[in-house]
């Protein structure tokens, strides 16, 4: 079976999916909001692969295009753009990501890794629907639910806006770029 962890990395145009509401609606309007979501998320996740044809899409071919870096010139680019902006984004939703660096994403050991992605080093998330849906909303971890809304809604575009690329729409089959791109998909113990 192919996996979405080996996923082609594939450039396509930079290109926008955002526009979400501000969300703090009254409560059962959040749920039902919230339960879309993760439906949104869960296909994010789950059915890149139908979207990931391993097809030449040529991006637009602009001077400092992250694919047509050095791996030098991806080191300083992750230092003076890629961590700056993801600090700024994780400490919206948490101010303990202050001391975020190349760590958090990379895990200790991603200088040695090459900075190979996904990472080894932050959750591993199930590689099935059903899998994700019961991850998600386990009631013994509610802040799940809460996390990958902030993935889906925050992190993913503004990586793959950093990146040049497009974040998957699970409703279009657009762009492909997802969660997979950090987080290793595998089999995930409830
Ligand atoms: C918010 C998460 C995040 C942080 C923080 C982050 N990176 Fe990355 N980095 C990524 C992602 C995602 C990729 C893979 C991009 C892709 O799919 O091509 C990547 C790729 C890289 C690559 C290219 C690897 C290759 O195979 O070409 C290097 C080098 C790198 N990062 C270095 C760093 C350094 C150095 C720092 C700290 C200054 C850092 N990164 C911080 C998410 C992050
Ligand atoms: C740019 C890299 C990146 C992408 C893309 C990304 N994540 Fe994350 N995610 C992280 C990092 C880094 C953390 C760990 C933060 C920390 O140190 O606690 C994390 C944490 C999480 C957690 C919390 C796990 C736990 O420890 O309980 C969940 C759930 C999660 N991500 C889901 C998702 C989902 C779902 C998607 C896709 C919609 C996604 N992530 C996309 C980088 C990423």
């Amino acid at each position: 079976m192919r996996s979405m962890i080996t996923a082609d990395p594939a450039t396509n145009d930079a290109r926008t999916t955002q526009g979400q509401p501000d969300h703090a609606p009254p409560s059962d309007r959040r749920t039902r909001t919230r339960s879309a979501v993760v439906r949104r998320v869960s296909m994010a996740a789950c059915l890149f692969v139908a979207a990931c044809g391993g097809a030449e899409d040529s991006g637009d071919p602009e001077p400092t295009a992250w694919k047509d870096m050095s791996f030098e010139q991806r080191v300083t680019y992750m230092n003076s753009d890629v961590l700056p902006r993801m600090k700024e984004v994780f400490v919206a939703y948490d101010p303990a990501f202050e001391t975020m660096d190349c760590t958090t994403c990379h895990g200790a050991d991603g200088a040695t890794r090459a900075y190979a992605m996904p990472s080894p080093a932050i959750a591993v998330l199930p590689d099935t629907e059903e899998g994700f849906l019961e991850y998600v909303q386990d009631p013994e971890h509610p802040e799940r639910a809460e996390w990958s809304t902030f993935m889906f809604e925050k992190v993913v575009p503004e990586m793959a806006s950093l990146l040049q690329r497009v974040q998957y729409d699970p409703t279009t089959g657009n762009g492909d770029f997802s969660c997979n791109n950090c987080h290793t998909l595998g089999s995930v113990k409830p």
